[in-house]
């Protein structure tokens, strides 16, 4: 990412969830509040686009936004809401459970800090992205940041998350680091990850990888060359991913351990069929339910 520059990406997955939540199969994927959300926060930081994409969104013009996707990353919208609804299913599943605190890595406009913190006033609520990116959160906020959560600004390529202010250790603590790898180097991702296994016992985390195509590409595995070429021009290009087999032997020295592996197969299953919904999913983005093993 550029240093003064927020991340286009979590942009376009805000306007991503506001497109949805008019379509009518895909809006039971995202959760309440989710929508109005992502709107409220792109009125004060990308006003424009939200009025296109509220637009675009009606029935007579949709199929220009639904061509496009076909066009260059098929079920790239459905995938963002799948994973996003596995994050917070396991996420509130987590926090009914263990109580305690709720980080989120590389939060972009993501709403889920904050629906969590209204819902749940004892939960400890933190949000970590790079400095442009919480500034625009923050800017997107105005005044209704929920006393108890808290926004962090930090650099994953240049300091030490785990000592961040804001951040207790001492709570079982359930981390998600979405869409976000794929933007480090390894090094980076190394000691993201490492930061989640010195968390108290009994943490958790989901994280999510590209995991490469056959020909060995960093990518989403249906998408245009139009794709990659959009994310180097936004200073966002994929620079990392994992092969799916190589999972459990990475994460070992690092002191975590995967409970679960999920991928397009199984979000298809667990919540496009049984909504009926049988449209494109995009493939090449994984997500891993870990655990700490120390
Ligand atoms: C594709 S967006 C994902 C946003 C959100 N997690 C979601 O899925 O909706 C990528 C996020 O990673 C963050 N990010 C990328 N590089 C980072 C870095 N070096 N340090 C901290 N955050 C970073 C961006 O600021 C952005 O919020």
């Amino acid at each position: 990412m550029q240093p003064h520059r927020a991340s286009s990406t979590a942009r376009l997955i805000a306007l991503s969830t506001v497109f949805l939540s008019h379509q009518p199969r895909d809006r039971d994927l995202l959760p309440p509040e989710a929508a109005a959300l992502s709107e409220s926060l792109l009125t004060r930081t990308a006003p424009l686009a939200l009025r296109l994409i509220r637009a675009l969104s009606r029935p007579g013009a949709r199929g220009l936004v639904l061509g496009f996707e076909r066009l260059v990353l098929p079920g790239i919208q459905r995938h963002y809401a799948a994973r996003k609804r596995y994050i917070e299913d396991a996420a509130r599943a987590f926090l009914a459970g263990a109580g305690g605190q709720l980080l989120v890595i590389g939060a972009g406009l993501d709403t889920l800090a904050t629906r969590i913190a209204r819902d749940m006033p004892d939960i400890r609520c933190v949000e970590l992205d790079h400095p442009a990116t919480s500034a625009l959160k923050r800017d997107a906020m105005g005044g209704d940041v929920p006393a108890n959560l808290v926004l962090v600004p930090l650099d994953l390529g240049r300091s030490p998350w785990a000592e961040a202010e804001g951040i207790d250790p001492a709570l079982p603590t359930f981390v998600v680091l979405e869409g976000v790898t794929m933007y480090l180097t390894e090094q980076a991702v190394e000691e993201t990850l490492q930061g989640c296994a010195r968390m108290a016992p009994g943490s958790q985390l989901v994280w999510t990888f590209m995991h490469p195509d056959a020909r060995g590409h960093v990518r989403f595995h249906q998408a245009r060359a139009a794709v990659s070429a959009w994310l180097a021009s936004r200073r966002e290009p994929f620079t990392w991913g994992l092969a799916l087999g190589v999972v459990p032997e990475f994460l070992a020295p690092l002191g975590l351990e995967p409970q679960e592996i999920v991928t397009a197969t199984q979000l298809r299953a667990r919540y496009l069929d049984p909504r009926g919904i049988d449209g494109a999913l995009a493939q090449g983005e994984a997500l891993c339910l870990t655990r700490t093993t120390e």
